[in-house]
């Protein structure tokens, strides 16, 4: 049975009453909108915990003044339904209040991770990411939390916070899962029209490109980026932001590609944002 709750202090006694059973925890920090990317994280958690929770919270501190807060995608209902199928013991749905009481003041920084990348076009969204994670690490204490590797800037920066708070907790990424066309998942999809949906194919056509590069013997990061970039740049209806290959754990860029890169764009299509990558490690 899915339990389901908004307040913090259930959230407590529950997983206080599964912990004296001896069972590991595992959370799964969401926005909802849930997609099988998110089915992909709430398998790997059931896979690993005897007690899974997961967490449903449009985060309004991660949005910028000008983002899609107001319109993203709130889909409760078909979200408890797939909790329920994929076994998850615990939903905390919380609202904003229960979140960010009157008088909420603190943020937590990541410098440098949270400014490049995603964190240049989006000041303070990796402020407000790091800062809900933090306290949802906090409420629910779990032994494994779980993230898409899609979000590759968010896993490297909320692994840079867990190491460096001390934060007791196995952070898991899980791969990036691709709609049957290539597209990469994401519950901004939704917003796409049929055309934009199409153009929005070139983000994951000119990743298979770099892939088959990087496979072939490519080692310079600077051209798999500008590769990426030239082809991104000539798609009809796709307004580039960023094409990078960085280190997955640093972000910082590489010159030469050794055995690990992540290779990321983000790019808009129409009025959707929409970010994509390939991580390649053990090359040789
Ligand atoms: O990846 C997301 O959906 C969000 O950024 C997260 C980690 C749930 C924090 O709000």
């Amino acid at each position: 049975m899915t339990a389901l709750t908004e307040h913090k202090a259930e959230v407590r006694t529950l997983v206080r009453d599964a912990r004296e059973r001896g069972v590991r925890v595992g959370l799964v920090p969401t926005m909802g909108a849930m997609h099988a990317g998110h089915a992909s994280l709430l398998r790997a958690a059931r896979g690993e915990n005897g007690f899974v929770v997961a967490s449903l919270f449009v985060n309004p501190i991660q949005f910028g003044p000008h983002e899609d807060f107001a319109k993203y995608p709130r889909t409760l209902e078909q979200d408890l339904d797939l909790c329920r199928r994929e076994g998850v013991d615990l939903v905390f749905a919380p609202t904003p209040a229960e979140m960010y009481p009157a008088g909420f003041a603190t943020t937590i920084h990541v410098a440098g991770l949270g400014e490049k990348m995603c964190g240049g076009v989006r000041p303070g969204h990796f402020d407000g990411v790091c800062t809900v994670v933090a306290k949802l690490l906090e409420i629910v204490q779990p032994d494994v939390a779980y993230f898409g590797e899609k979000d590759a800037q968010q896993l490297a920066i909320v692994r840079r916070m867990v190491r460096d708070m001390d934060l007791e907790v196995e952070i898991r990424g899980c791969p990036l899962v691709r709609e049957p066309d290539g597209l990469a998942m994401s519950s901004r999809n939704a917003y796409l029209s049929p055309d934009e949906r199409r153009q929005a194919l070139t983000l994951s056509s000119a990743l298979a490109e770099a892939r088959q590069a990087i496979e072939a013997g490519q080692r310079s990061a600077a051209a798999v980026a500008t590769q990426v970039r030239r082809r991104l740049e000539a798609s009809e209806g796709v307004r580039l932001e960023y094409a990078v290959a960085v280190d997955p754990d640093t972000l910082a860029d590489l010159t030469e590609i050794k055995d690990t890169v992540l290779v990321a764009v983000a790019a808009r299509v129409g009025k959707t944002r929409l970010i994509d990558n390939v991580l390649l490690r053990g090359l040789k």
